[in-house]
């Protein structure tokens, strides 16, 4: 293999383990349950929903197909992150896709975040989301609940189904 390629696939593969280092690996949201939970947190049109680690952003793009809301998905893993682009141009959908860590982005015009982060990822986001989320805005944890904030609402784990919690400033 020339060295080159290489060179890529190691800048690829280091990318792709920073960031699960940094939050999460990448484990996709399981597709029935993207219907799932659209259907349990309705959105308005022109609300901003901001999914930090967005992964192939399958999540924001069928938020904005189904509710019109301007999504925005943060990515810090490179092959995560091309993937996003590419679906979002194969689906003609306009989500803006920011390669960052999701710690360093502003949230303040957030109306809806949605995380599926690991545990810990998730404790440690609390102070960023409490000091930078208006009143009023939600949060979606998929799977994973925040130790010691209580819920708005809960869609309850099935036999096949997993959990999700939301939450509102
Ligand atoms: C469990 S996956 C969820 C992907 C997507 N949200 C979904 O539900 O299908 C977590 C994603 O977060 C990304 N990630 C982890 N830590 C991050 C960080 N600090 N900043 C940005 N992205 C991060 C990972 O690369 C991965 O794609």
């Amino acid at each position: 293999m020339p060295i080159i390629l290489l060179l890529i696939l190691l800048i690829l593969v280091a990318s792709s383990a920073y960031a699960a280092n940094q939050g999460a690996p990448w484990v996709p949201t399981k597709k029935k349950d993207i219907g799932r939970i659209l259907d349990f947190v309705v959105m308005r049109p022109g609300e901003r929903f901001f999914e930090l680690g967005c992964g192939d952003a399958r999540l924001s793009i069928a938020a904005e197909k189904r509710y019109g809301v301007k999504a925005i998905g943060v990515e810090l893993s490179i092959p995560q992150f091309v993937a996003a682009w590419i679906r979002n141009r194969l689906t003609k959908t306009h989500v803006g896709l920011v390669w960052k860590n999701l710690f360093k982005v502003n949230l303040s015009e957030a109306d809806v975040v949605y995380l599926f982060l690991m545990p810990e990822t998730v404790e440690k986001l609390k102070p960023k989301l409490l000091k930078e989320l208006k009143p009023g805005a939600r949060i979606i944890s998929y799977v994973f609940p925040f130790k010691d904030w209580k819920p708005e609402s809960v869609l309850e784990k099935t036999e096949k189904d997993l959990e999700v919690y939301v939450y509102r400033v």
